[in-house]
């Protein structure tokens, strides 16, 4: 294996969030990838791991636990590096890690459209279940963008 997956470190802030960037390319300004880690990190630090192929950051997956249920998120691959199963390792890190804590289910959200993504988890052995996702803001929506074609 060339690559190396290990706990994320401070000093990865600025790849994280080029990756980020890049890979999910979030609009919302409470989605701007550095709040994203550096919120994880004041909140929990032990669920959040890096993959690194010849020192360059090209992976990242965080994960949560509430003490039953364990969640998984924020998996990415940089483009560049996909296919070597590099995704797969770092899946297998942050399961072992939640199971480490106790752990006995996890949970992801996909959304619907990535449906590659899906054919991706279940070759981790994650199966679909019938679930309805539903989410809520517990603060005011942000301002929708300004049409600058309007006065
Ligand atoms: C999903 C993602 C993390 C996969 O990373 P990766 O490093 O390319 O995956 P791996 O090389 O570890 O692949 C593991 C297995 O899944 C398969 N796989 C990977 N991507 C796949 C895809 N898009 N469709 C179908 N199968 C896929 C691989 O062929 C491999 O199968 P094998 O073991 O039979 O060879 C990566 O494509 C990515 O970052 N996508 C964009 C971000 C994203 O969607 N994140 C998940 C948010 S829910």
């Amino acid at each position: 294996m060339r690559f190396e997956i290990r706990p994320y470190d401070e000093a990865d802030e600025s790849a994280v969030v080029a990756l980020w960037s890049e890979v999910f390319a979030y609009t919302a300004p409470h989605n701007q990838p550095l709040n994203l880690v550096r919120q994880k990190r004041a909140y929990e630090q032990a669920l959040f791991f890096v993959a690194l192929d010849d020192r360059r950051l090209v992976g990242t997956v965080m994960g949560g636990y509430d003490g039953h249920r364990g969640w998984i998120y924020s998996l990415a691959v940089d483009p560049s590096a996909r296919g070597q199963g590099i995704g797969a390792e770092l899946m297998r890190r942050i399961e072992r890690q939640l199971a480490e804590l106790g752990c006995r289910k996890i949970n992801l959200q996909v959304l619907a459209a990535n449906s590659a993504t899906v054919d991706f988890y279940r070759k981790l052995g994650y199966a679909v279940e019938e679930r309805v996702s539903m989410g809520k803001l517990l603060v005011p929506p942000p301002p929708e963008p300004r049409d600058a074609s309007r006065p």
